[in-house]
């Protein structure tokens, strides 16, 4: 084990990036953060507002500065957002200070997890499923360039996917 290497979560929405990363935080007694939270908490309003105000372009230059202000402390676990990867600068800054896990699972699981969900602009459409469909498509090239290491969060209990986490740190 890197003993302050950072560790972020990677992956699409509804794997469960804030879920296990908020254990692995609590097993190591690390700070943890949520880079949609830092986003929200910091503009005091929702993604979905940040969406409508400035779309999704607007969006994604908050996220870059968010993930390069918490890429440079140390020691800190972090969930990102699903979207997280899709700037060069963002993979570069997560790769380069910390250990990468991404988390992927089924589009069955993710469809049932986000199944109420209200705080995701990108599932605001028709169909769902064809959305994250091409959303995998696209991101997991970068997910994949990015992670250390690749587990599937959806059929593996929690407590497994951290214990195998920290195994791998
Ligand atoms: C997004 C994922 C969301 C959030 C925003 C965009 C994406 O985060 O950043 O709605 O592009 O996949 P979660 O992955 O935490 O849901």
């Amino acid at each position: 084990m890197k003993k302050l290497e950072n560790i972020y979560l990677i992956g699409l929405m509804g794997v469960g990036k804030t879920t296990i990363g908020k254990q692995l935080a609590k097993a190591l007694q690390r700070p943890f953060y949520d880079s949609d939270k830092v986003i929200e908490d910091s503009m005091g309003v929702d993604i979905p507002t940040i969406f409508s105000y400035e779309g999704e372009e607007g969006f994604r230059l908050r996220e870059q500065a968010v993930i390069q202000q918490l890429t440079a402390l140390p020691g800190i676990v972090m969930a990102t957002g699903g979207g997280s990867v899709i700037k060069a600068e963002n993979r570069e800054a997560l790769k380069a200070s910390g250990f990468v896990v991404y988390l992927h699972c089924s589009i069955d699981k993710i469809l049932y997890r986000t199944r109420h969900d209200t705080q995701r602009p990108l599932l605001r459409t028709d169909n769902p499923r064809q959305r994250l469909q091409s959303l995998l498509v696209a991101r997991e090239p970068l997910y994949m360039a990015c992670a250390d290491f690749k587990i599937d969060s959806g059929s593996l209990p929690g407590k497994t996917v951290v214990k195998t986490i920290l195994q791998q740190y």
